[in-house]
C-alpha cells in the first residue's frame, strides 16, 4: 500500500482530528520500525510512551498467539483468569491493594475521578471540587478534558465537568491558597508529559499528600506517562516518599494493546460497590495476560535498572550539548522521560521534522517547544549515542539563526536563557 493511497483516502473518510507526519508505517522490530518504502526508523518515541518492550517483542507476540487461540474476550459478567493476577502484580508493586481495568487512559482517568467524588459522597463532606496542575494532560473525556489546563482541549467543549481550580505546578504556596474544604481531590502526574516533560519536586509532592490528608481529600496521581517503569522506578511517586490514594495507568502496561488501570487502597474503593462503574471491553483476558506477559519479561530482563541507568546516561549526553547549543533552554526528565526544552516553537519544529526526515530517528515534540523522547526501555547505549550525534548534527543546521537571535539577546540582556522548571525534580 502507497502513503498517497492513504493519505487521500484518510483526508476523505476520517474526521480530521490527527496532524499525522508523511510515513506510513508498517512493521516494527525492537526499537526500530519500518514505512511502506522500505525506510528504517529508531523509534524514541515508542507510539508515544507505550511499546516498551519494542516492537514484536518475542514473549510479547507469543503471548498474544496463545492467548488470541483460546479467549479474546468475555465481558466482565464473567470472571477470566488474570484479571486478579495482573491486579495481585500490579497492587504489590504500588503498595496498594484494589485495581480496577479500563481500556485506555483517558477512562482510567475518568474512573478516578468518580471515585474522589464517589468517597466524598460516602463520607457526606460536601466536598466536590478539584485542584488540578496548570500544564497537566488526563485525557480526552469529559472529565479529563475539564482537569486538563491547556485550552484547546477543553474550551470548545464547554461546558465541562464544573469545579476545577488550576494550580501552579511546583508552587506550594499557590497549592495552599487554594486547597480548602471544598476540594475533593487534588490531582498531579508526578511528571507531566505533555505539558513539557516537568517533573514535580519533592516538597509539591510532601505538600500536596499533607494537605489532602488534613482537608479530607484525596491524592490522584496520574501515572499514565510516567508509570510502570518510564522514570526507572516502577511508579514515578516512589521517588517522592509520598503514597497516594489512587494511581492510574495506561500505555505501555500491555505493549500496546488496549488497557488502562487504576489502583486504589482498601479504605477508598470500598466507596465504590457493584454497578456503579463498569466497562464491556475493559480487562478482558487477552489484554490482561500480555500485561502479565510485559511485567514478567521487565523483570525477566531486569529493565528497571537498565531504564534508570541509561537514562541517566541519556541525560548526561544531552546536557553535553546543551552546554553546546545556545537553542537549548533546558535539559529534564527521569529515567527514559526526557525533555529537551528549545528556545523557539519554530526551531523544535524544524528539528523533530528534520530527526524524522533526514536522520530517521522518531522523537516528537510537546507543549510547544520541547523535544520530547520516550525511547522503549530496551533502548541500547550505541542507540542513545545514535540520536545524541543526529541532534546535535541537526540542532547545529536548524537553530543557526535561532541561536543567533539568542546570543544577542543574551549579550544585549548579559542575562541568561530561559529555564522553565530549572531545579525541578528529585
Ligand atoms: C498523563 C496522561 N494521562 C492521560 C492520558 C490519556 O491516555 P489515553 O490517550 O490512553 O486515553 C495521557 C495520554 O497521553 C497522558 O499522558
Amino acid at each position: 500500500m502507497k502513503l498517497t493511497t492513504v493519505k487521500a483516502a484518510e483526508a476523505k473518510l476520517l474526521i480530521q482530528t490527527y496532524d499525522r507526519l508523511p510515513v506510513l508505517l508498517t512493521h516494527g522490530k525492537g526499537a526500530h520500525v519500518f514505512d511502506s518504502e522500505g525506510n528504517k526508523y529508531l523509534d524514541f518515541l515508542s507510539g508515544i510512551g507505550v511499546t516498551a518492550l519494542g516492537h514484536a517483542h518475542p514473549a510479547v507476540t507469543k503471548k498474544i498467539k496463545e492467548q488470541a487461540g483460546k479467549l479474546i474476550h468475555c465481558s466482565n459478567l464473567f470472571y477470566n483468569e488474570y484479571q486478579w493476577q495482573l491486579a495481585e502484580k500490579l497492587t504489590k508493586y504500588a503498595g496498594m491493594d484494589r485495581a480496577f481495568f479500563s481500556n485506555s487512559g483517558t477512562e482510567a482517568w475518568e474512573g478516578a475521578l468518580k471515585i474522589a467524588r464517589a468517597y466524598a459522597t460516602e463520607k457526606k463532606n460536601g466536598k466536590w471540587q478539584f485542584l488540578a496542575m496548570e500544564n497537566s494532560f488526563h485525557g480526552r473525556t469529559m472529565g479529563a478534558v475539564a482537569t486538563t489546563y491547556t485550552e484547546k482541549y477543553r474550551k470548545p467543549f464547554e461546558p465541562v465537568l464544573p469545579g476545577v481550580k488550576f494550580v501552579k505546578f511546583n508552587d506550594v504556596e499557590d497549592l495552599k491558597a487554594k486547597f480548602d474544604d471544598t476540594i475533593c481531590a487534588v490531582c498531579i502526574e508526578p511528571v507531566q508529559g505533555e505539558g513539557g516533560i516537568n517533573p514535580a519536586t519533592v516538597a509539591f509532592m510532601k505538600a500536596a499528600k499533607a494537605l489532602a490528608k488534613k482537608h479530607g481529600a484525596l491524592l490522584l496521581v496520574d501515572e499514565i506517562q510516567c508509570g510502570l517503569g518510564r522514570t526507572g522506578k516502577m511508579f514515578a511517586f516512589q521517588h517522592y516518599g509520598v503514597k497516594p490514594d489512587v494511581v492510574t495507568l495506561a500505555k505501555p502496561i500491555a505493549n500496546g494493546l488496549p488497557l488502562g488501570a487504576i489502583l486504589t487502597t482498601n479504605s477508598v474503593a470500598k466507596v465504590i460497590h457493584p454497578g456503579m462503574h463498569g466497562t464491556t471491553f475493559g480487562g478482558g483476558p487477552l489484554s490482561c495476560a500480555v500485561a502479565m506477559e510485559v511485567l514478567d519479561t521487565m523483570e525477566r530482563e531486569k529493565l528497571l535498572a537498565h531504564v534508570q541507568k541509561t537514562g541517566e546516561y541519556f541525560l548526561a549526553q544531552l546536557r553535553k550539548l546543551d552546554a553546546k547549543h545556545a537553542c537549548i533552554a533546558d535539559v529534564r526528565g527521569a529515567g527514559l522521560m526526557v525533555g529537551v526544552e528549545l528556545d523557539s516553537a519554530d526551531v523544535a519544529k524544524e528539528v523533530t521534522k528534520q530527526m524524522l526526515l533526514s536522520k530517521k530517528i522518531i522523537i516528537n515534540r510537546t507543549h510547544e517547544t520541547t523535544l520530547r523522547f520516550l525511547p522503549p526501555f530496551i533502548v541500547t547505549r550505541q542507540q542513545v549515542d545514535q540520536v545524541v550525534k543526529s541532534l546535535d548534527k541537526v540542532l547545529s543546521s536548524c537553530a543557526s539563526a535561532g541561536d543567533a537571535a539568542v546570543v544577542a539577546k543574551k549579550t544585549a540582556t548579559g542575562g541568561h536563557r530561559r529555564r522553565l522548571q530549572k531545579g525541578a525534580g528529585h
